[in-house]
């Protein structure tokens, strides 16, 4: 008996939503296959190429896979293929998408017996292994779908928000950014009247989601805490964003914890006269790059 799933790219913070904002694109996304086995035990094989470690504690579909089995009576074994398209350090959520991939496909094997809240408390292990971090704002859009709101995760408070029909532009530059790297540069002291202008923003992007204002989306989209230690990781950051928003973009930034930008468009014309953009920019730089013109899934 075995389930095949496709796994999405998600986008995390959305710009201002440090750790508490997420969304889910169409594409990339991940194929995985995940079978129960005769015998108990977890093997996983990577189709993709990436040299990623395959032993269920190290691999991050593993330790999602092994706190869920922790709760299930007389485990059952599991083989699980991963055929990885969202690239690892891209900031597209790649470790996310394996980690909830595997928990909503053996749930589902096991007779839906998980909440997704419960699914994304295991799979927010397979996030701990990535990066050191328990955080769930790419591991709820990928199981919730859309956009989600991460209000607490001790104790979990997920709220899925509604938004209107947005197109996203990514751009991924080639060069790896490790999210725990991107994590300890940040500065662990937040002055008072960067927090009031973040929270101020993060309440107008909900806001302007929740009221298919496009214009409150796109003044929200601002982020003054973590984007101007991060961007300096990108190369082309700041002429990425000043030329899509010129090219007629809402607005966006970093996707997660980078190299990848993203931005959102009301048409989808716009999405990709922004690709276009982008594409303009790591030409001129010499730096080999993937674009994808999508939509929240
Ligand atoms: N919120 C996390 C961060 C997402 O920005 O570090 C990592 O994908």
């Amino acid at each position: 008996k075995g389930v095949k799933v496709f796994a999405p790219a998600t986008v995390a913070n959305l710009v201002c939503g440090f750790d508490v904002l997420g969304m889910a694109l169409h594409r990339p996304q991940d194929l995985m296959s995940v079978r129960l086995r005769d015998e108990p035990g977890i093997v996983i094989q990577h189709t993709d190429g990436y040299q990623l470690p395959v032993e269920p504690e190290k691999n991050v579909a593993g330790a999602a896979l092994l706190a869920m089995l922790e709760e299930v009576k007389e485990p059952p074994g599991f083989d699980i293929t991963i055929d990885k398209r969202i690239k690892p350090g891209s900031g597209l959520g790649s470790s996310a998408a394996s980690s909830a991939g595997v928990v909503v496909a053996a749930n589902h094997l096991l007779g839906n017996i998980f909440s997704n809240e419960d699914l994304v408390r295991f799979a927010m292990n397979g996030e701990k292994v990535a990066s050191g971090v328990k955080h769930a704002d790419n591991i709820a859009p990928a199981i919730y779908g859309g956009i989600t709101l991460i209000r607490s995760i001790f104790p979990l408070d997920i709220v899925q928000l509604s938004a209107p029909p947005l197109y996203v532009t990514v751009v991924h530059p080639q060069i790896e950014v490790r999210t725990s790297d991107a994590r300890q540069i940040l500065r662990k002291e937040v002055k008072l009247k960067d927090a009031i202008r973040q929270w101020g923003n993060i309440a107008g992007l909900v806001a302007g989601f929740m009221k298919n204002d496009y214009s409150l989306i796109g003044r929200s989209l601002e982020d003054v805490i973590i984007e101007p230690v991060r961007s300096m990781l990108i190369p082309g950051f700041d002429e990425v964003k000043k030329n899509s928003k010129e090219a007629g973009a809402l607005g966006g930034g970093i996707s997660g914890s980078g190299p990848s930008i993203f931005m959102l468009s009301r048409e989808e014309s716009t999405a990709q006269q922004v690709e276009y953009v982008m594409t303009e920019v790591y030409v001129k730089l010499g730096i080999d790059f993937k674009t994808y013109v999508t939509t929240i899934s």
